[in-house]
């Protein structure tokens, strides 16, 4: 894998990103795996990267999509996914979005809010039969261990509907013959410890059974090992959830977990300049590609394709941004790179290029993937400079 890399970046530079299809393969066996014994319609959270090539690997494998947007919508078809396998999700759905949805036949939606239940009651016209499958999302009031910005469990979250607002919401759904089929559940991103995640799944297949129902949704968050942190364990997991679950069927929404460790962001070494303070190793990426470093503090591992010989010390790996919280791997021991090396930043396949950015005009990466075979095929070109230019008019074309 590492000697790919650096095939790539000889031929077509840096920065990129670079995905490896086995190991998105081996992951959805494992998750398939997990769902063994249990009815499971899992999806692929498109948010965490929305490249219908990656997409389609998924697909292959029998997944369907989790989207937001319309744009992850056309990227999910493009990979050939069933609409009939796609769940639309997220806050303050619109209702020319929903007509859109409508008319696509889309399968599911989770309901993020009672007033998203009254628009689907408007946007279904006279024929309730049109709608989707709906999913109730609730809002167990449950805490997770992460980053406080990627938690979405507890009544301070903007997320879902309380389980005190649930019999207004569904004598609603009721009154109107609203399709509510499940509840759906998530209580935020990269969690490693099983405890919430089951605290979760006994309030939804708790408030299914009452009203009757017998899909859920668990959504994602299944944790994996950056350079700090322990991933999700599976196995506990799996045993104290399969009780709880066993009479459903179950859908689910994962990224991290199934792209999170096949994909590196790689940049090169542009000049190292050392400090007192330690060796600042200055790259030719940033954080307008991998933005989780400077707004979560991540900590990704990192090494250095094709380099040997090198000194082992303290550094800091930064983007060639104007501003001092570009950071791709801050304070760390490991080995200290000479200008021009490569650095293969790792864990860097999920909400890596979803995140990007053209901040400072730079344009976006391009994206590789490593197919089972071997072959490195690539499914983005680099963009040309001026592609953040793209839908702003010429001074002659400005309308008052
Ligand atoms: N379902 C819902 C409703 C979600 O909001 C998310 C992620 C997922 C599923 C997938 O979660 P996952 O399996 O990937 O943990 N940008 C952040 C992560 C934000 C996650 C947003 N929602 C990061 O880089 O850590």
């Amino acid at each position: 894998m590492i000697s790919a890399l650096e095939k790539i970046a000889q031929k077509e530079g840096t920065p990129f990103y670079c995905y490896d299809e086995k190991k998105m393969i081996h992951q959805a066996q494992e998750m398939f795996g997990f769902f063994q014994g249990i009815k499971a319609y899992p999806t692929f959270a498109v948010k965490a990267n929305a490249n219908p090539h990656l997409l389609g690997v998924f697909v292959r494998e029998g997944l369907g999509m989790d989207v937001i947007s319309i744009g992850e919508w056309i990227a999910a078809r493009r990979a050939g996914a069933d609409p009939k396998k796609i769940v639309w999700n997220g806050n303050v759905k619109q209702l020319d979005e929903m007509q859109f949805m409508i008319k696509e036949g889309l399968g599911w939606a989770n309901v993020d809010s009672f007033r998203e239940l009254e628009n689907w009651n408007r946007a279904k016209g006279l024929d309730p039969s049109h709608l989707p499958g709906l999913f109730i999302r609730i809002n167990p009031s449950v805490g997770a261990d992460t980053h406080p910005s990627i938690a979405t469990g507890k009544g301070e979250h903007k997320f879902g509907i309380s389980c005190k607002e649930l019999p207004d919401v569904m004598a609603y759904a009721a009154q109107f013959h609203l399709p509510v089929v499940g509840m759906h559940v998530h209580i935020g991103s990269q969690i490693s410890d099983v405890e919430p995640l089951i605290e979760a799944i006994n309030v939804v297949s708790k408030e299914a059974k009452t009203y009757g129902l017998d899909r859920i949704n668990i959504g994602g968050g299944w944790g994996i090992v950056y350079a700090e942190g322990s991933s999700l364990d599976l196995k506990s997991f799996r045993k104290q959830a399969f009780p709880l679950l066993s009479s459903f069927k179950v859908w689910c929404e994962l990224g991290r977990f199934l792209l999170g460790e096949a994909g590196w962001y790689v940049v090169r070494v542009g000049e190292v300049r050392n400090r007192d303070e330690g060796v600042l190793v200055i790259t030719d990426g940033g954080m307008h590609h991998l933005l989780r470093p400077s707004l979560y503090q991540a900590r990704h591992t990192f090494s250095l394709p094709g380099a040997d010989g090198q000194e082992q010390g303290k550094l800091k790996i930064m983007g060639r941004l104007c501003e001092t919280g570009d950071v791709l791997v801050p304070e760390s021991d490991g080995l200290i790179p000479k200008e021009g090396d490569l650095i293969a930043i790792h864990q860097a396949g999920a909400y890596g290029f979803s995140m990007a950015s053209h901040y400072n005009a730079f344009p976006l990466p391009s994206e590789w993937l490593i197919k089972k075979d071997g072959r490195a095929v690539c499914i983005r070109h680099r963009e040309a400079s001026d592609a953040f230019l793209h839908a702003v008019p010429l001074p002659e074309e400005l309308e008052c």
